[in-house]
């Protein structure tokens, strides 16, 4: 988009750069995006099924030493070039191909937002099936009946994928201010209000404690070696981090972001959010006495039927598969943010261009994903669907390696003075002993704790 607009700081860099306008529009975009599918299912059922709280104490862990990290090497990086994540590396460090690792990030998003976009996809059907009745029944094989005829029909898939691709295309189209910023300040609140009433529900439905215990009994013996690097791999994904998303976002940020403080209340925020999807589901499911699935089988199969047993279940329902679409999409407008800033930035495509190309790009990729329970089920790469390969390769090799180079860059190439410089805001902020904490942590102990991760999920150890 063109327009300059003029509530920018007089002299700032930003003056023709689009970007984010307020403080909390940084927080709620970059909040958007951390919140998404991860939130709603993954993180819930694999904290009641590894053990708890105890679960919960390693993923905080984790994410304080590697994905709070990540993210704020990745704001700090992107705010100091005011590029696309590309461009941002190449800047800070010319004539090296560190820039790769940009590279990297924006092939990364485009294998996320393949089989993202399709999750998201079903979602968006679900919302209609909700509002039709199509979904409510307490029979959990009707329901399964259901989502195996949306997922084998190649047609509903490829419809509803286009679908989620032309809603965040039209966001993105809009620009960072008027598209991204408007949107998530919108649609944050709504999500959360939407979350707390469903909590309410399922807290005082009878027998609710039970799905409490479930969630938060803490069960130290569950913390097996995989259990730990899960909750790694799952700090990763939860907040965005690995790919260059939030080095595209941090080249929004208004000078003054205080960068480490955004980047632990995002992280605080998501992680309530994540609790409270645990809340919002797990007292329902067990109070109504069914079987806490995990994946695919709880958000699509179990859950309508949990709503179908409830009073006024239908509303719920409903509404639970709204905030779950809201989740979704500012996590893919942070993901499709990223192709089309390095489009529009570096090739110099005017933004709407930048959108089209890359959304019809998407299109033919997710594909490729969208009929991996159809026409392409028996079609397999490396004994995987291209849903699951696409997955695979993102969650468990790109983002770590990613973060891996990511922090390495911050803590050994950039340069103390300079990475002191910027995350003070040019000595304005007294947060020094944070920044030596942090530089200190991106030496020594992300890297480490990122490669352990990797060689595991190669399979290597
Ligand atoms: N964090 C989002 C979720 O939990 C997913 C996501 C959005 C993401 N942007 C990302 C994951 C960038 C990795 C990298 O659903």
């Amino acid at each position: 988009m063109a327009t300059q607009r003029s509530n920018k700081p007089i002299g700032s860099r930003l003056a023709a750069r689009d970007g984010f306008t307020s403080g909390l529009g940084v927080l709620l975009a970059t909040l958007g995006s951390a919140v998404g599918l991860g939130n709603i299912w993954k993180f819930p059922s694999l904290t009641g099924t590894n053990g708890g709280a105890a679960f919960i104490i390693v993923y905080l862990i984790s994410t304080l030493l590697v994905g709070l990290p990540v993210m704020i090497a990745e704001h700090v990086m992107g705010r100091t070039a005011r590029a696309d994540a590309i461009t941002t590396l190449r800047k800070l460090a010319p004539g090296k191909l560190w820039w790769l690792v940009g590279a990297a990030g924006v092939l990364a998003s485009f294998l996320i937002m393949a089989f993202y976009t399709e999750v998201a996809g079903w979602v968006f059907a679900y919302i209609v099936k909700a509002v039709t009745g199509g979904i409510l029944s307490t029979d959990p094989a009707v329901t399964g009946q259901a989502f195996a005829d949306l997922i084998a029909s190649p047609s509903q898939s490829l419809l509803w994928q286009w679908i989620v691709l032309a809603w965040v295309g039209l966001i993105i189209a809009l620009g960072v201010s008027k598209g991204i910023e408007r949107v998530t300040k919108r649609l944050m609140p709504i999500l959360l209000g939407l979350l707390v009433i469903i909590c309410i529900r399922s807290l005082t439905l009878p027998g609710a404690a039970e799905g409490l215990k479930f969630l938060f009994n803490p069960d130290f013996t569950k913390l097996t070696g995989p259990v730990v690097l899960a909750a790694m791999g799952l700090s990763f994904f939860k907040l965005s981090v690995g790919m260059g998303t939030m080095i595209t976002y941090g080249s929004y940020f208004r000078e003054d972001q205080n960068i480490p403080a955004t980047a632990a209340r995002v992280m605080l925020a998501d992680l309530t959010v994540s609790i409270l999807a645990g809340i919002a589901i797990f007292p329902a499911v067990f109070s109504y006495g069914f079987e806490p699935g995990a994946g695919p089988s709880l958000l699509f199969i179990t859950i309508p039927s949990v709503f179908a047993s409830m009073p006024l279940g239908q509303v719920f329902m409903i509404m639970f598969f709204i905030l779950t679409a809201i989740a979704a999409t500012g996590a893919m407008l942070s993901l499709l943010e990223v192709p089309v800033a390095f489009l529009n930035e570096k090739l110099r495509l005017p933004r709407v261009t930048a959108t089209i190309v890359t959304v019809v790009l998407l299109a033919l990729v997710g594909s490729t994903a969208a009929l991996s329970s159809s026409t392409l089920a028996s079609t397999k790469v490396l004994g995987k669907t291209f849903f699951d390969l696409f997955d695979f390769a993102t969650s468990n090799v790109l983002l770590p390696v990613g973060g891996f180079f990511i922090t390495l860059f911050v803590g050994w190439v950039w340069g103390k003075a300079q990475v002191m410089n910027a995350l003070t805001n040019q000595g304005a902020l007294k947060n020094e002993r944070i920044v030596n904490l942090f530089i200190g942590v991106c030496k020594f102990v992300t890297p480490v704790l990122v490669f352990i991760v990797l060689l595991n999920g190669l399979g290597l150890f």
